[in-house]
């Protein structure tokens, strides 16, 4: 079996949309990735093995997923250099501001993978921007915090290993969750990727210019900041804060369906899917258990969101234009419960879609032309007109 670092599907991609990795039928809710249903990958694989399928196009066997684990664990750690440029952040930066900075910086520290018209460097940098993004990130949030750096620990499966070294600490050791972690672990395989949502479009554009792996996922992470994208598993706490009360909701669902307001329901509504968002319906019960292994009432905006949920769906509105909660409603709640802070979550969302803009990155070489991407426009300003010099202006 060989992958798309070596396989060509032999489609020459005439438009940048053209890609074997991930279907989506908005209008029956299905989301696929190669060929595979999503409820299937996310009960059954690991986050690692979903990682491998969409870069390399099939499921691996075991040997294969064990190899390729060790290839993530042997490039977990990053620079030591590049640890000293978190200091120069301010402790209250936001995580994805210094992760936009950090991960297009790792292009000074890297250049033996920037090739991007070889296979085995282009394999290699995928393979060490997956393998990094957890390790970046937790070093993200300890610079926040104030807290020592922890480092990877090879003993520890992916999404553990990603708790570890976010709250583990020099003093005692720190026994990860079992319930956290899986709940991460299917939150990680959700995320993975998304067929050519905008972060992953925004990847593809920085790739048809030739610039280099880490300057295109740098892109593909200040585009899925944005509260539209995937800055919406945290604006839906946002919103939680500031409805504050169940007897508030009514206020806020009439600001909603007000359009001169540019509020929106975080957390509810979808680009493609105009009934459920597959994705949502896992994620609702993912909180569902780990709801049921946290103390909710040292949680209220967990209640609220249900009640929330609950109004919205009964709300003529919302129904009538088949508004209903995404993948990024529940997200926020579970990575609530589990302890993840909410200026974390979009960064838990961008570990996660690396994978599907790795893959979806390389997949854009197999297009024989590679084009540079050059989206037309519909000109709509003033018509020709004669230059009035300064002095004749009044
Ligand atoms: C992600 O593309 C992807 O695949 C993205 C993603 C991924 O995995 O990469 O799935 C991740 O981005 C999920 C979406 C996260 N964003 C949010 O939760 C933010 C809140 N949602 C909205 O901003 C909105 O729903 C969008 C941006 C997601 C979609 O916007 P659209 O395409 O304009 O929605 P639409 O065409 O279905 O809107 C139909 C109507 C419009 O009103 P009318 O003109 O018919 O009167 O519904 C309204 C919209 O104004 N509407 C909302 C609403 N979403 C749409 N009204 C209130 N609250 C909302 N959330």
């Amino acid at each position: 079996k060989t992958g798309f670092f070596t396989h060509d599907p032999g489609f020459t991609s005439t438009s940048s949309c053209e890609s074997a990795i991930t279907f989506i039928d908005g209008e029956k809710g299905e989301l696929r990735h190669r060929g595979y249903a999503i409820k299937d990958i996310a009960e059954q694989s690991s986050f690692p093995e979903v990682a491998f399928l969409l870069i390399e196009g099939e499921l691996p066997t075991p040997s294969e997923l064990r190899a390729f684990d060790l290839a993530l664990k042997s490039e977990s750690m990053v620079h030591e250099k590049l640890i000293t440029f978190f200091q120069g952040f301010k402790s209250d930066a936001h995580p994805m501001a210094i992760m936009v900075g950090v991960v297009g910086a790792l292009s000074a520290f890297y250049p033996d993978s920037m090739n991007i018209f070889d296979h085995a460097q282009r394999r290699t940098s995928a393979i060490r921007l997956v393998a990094k993004m957890p390790t970046i990130a937790a070093i993200s949030y300890k610079t926040a915090v104030g807290e020592p750096v922890v480092y990877p620990d090879h003993s520890l499966a992916f999404a553990e290993n990603f708790l570890h070294m976010m709250f583990a600490t020099p003093c005692a050791p720190y026994k990860v969750n079992p319930v956290h972690a899986k709940a991460l672990e299917t939150i990680l395989v959700l995320h993975a990727d998304h067929e050519q949502n905008a972060s992953t479009s925004t990847v593809r554009i920085a790739s048809s210019s030739q610039a280099n792996p880490f300057a295109c996922i740098a892109a593909g992470i200040a585009s899925l900041w944005g509260p539209s994208h995937g800055g919406a598993n945290e604006a839906v706490l946002c919103m939680l804060d500031e409805i504050g009360t169940p007897d508030r909701i009514p206020l806020f669902l009439d600001k909603a369906k007000d359009k001169s307001d540019p509020f929106r329901l975080m957390g509810f509504g979808h680009r493609v899917y105009k009934n459920h968002d597959p994705r949502a319906t896992l994620m609702r019960g993912i909180c569902e258990q780990v709801l049921a292994s946290v103390d909710t009432s040292r949680t209220p905006e967990l209640e609220l969101a249900r009640a929330l949920e609950q109004q919205a769906l009964q709300d003529e509105y919302f129904a009538k234009r088949k508004l209903y909660p995404n993948v990024d409603f529940y997200s926020g709640i579970v990575l609530r419960a589990i302890g993840i802070p909410r200026n974390m979550f979009t960064v838990v969302f961008a570990v996660a879609r690396t994978v599907g803009w790795v893959a979806q990155w390389n997949e854009s070489f197999l297009d024989r032309e590679q084009r540079i991407s050059r989206p037309r426009q519909l000109y709509v300003g003033m018509p020709a007109r004669e230059f009035v010099p300064l002095d004749a202006r009044d």
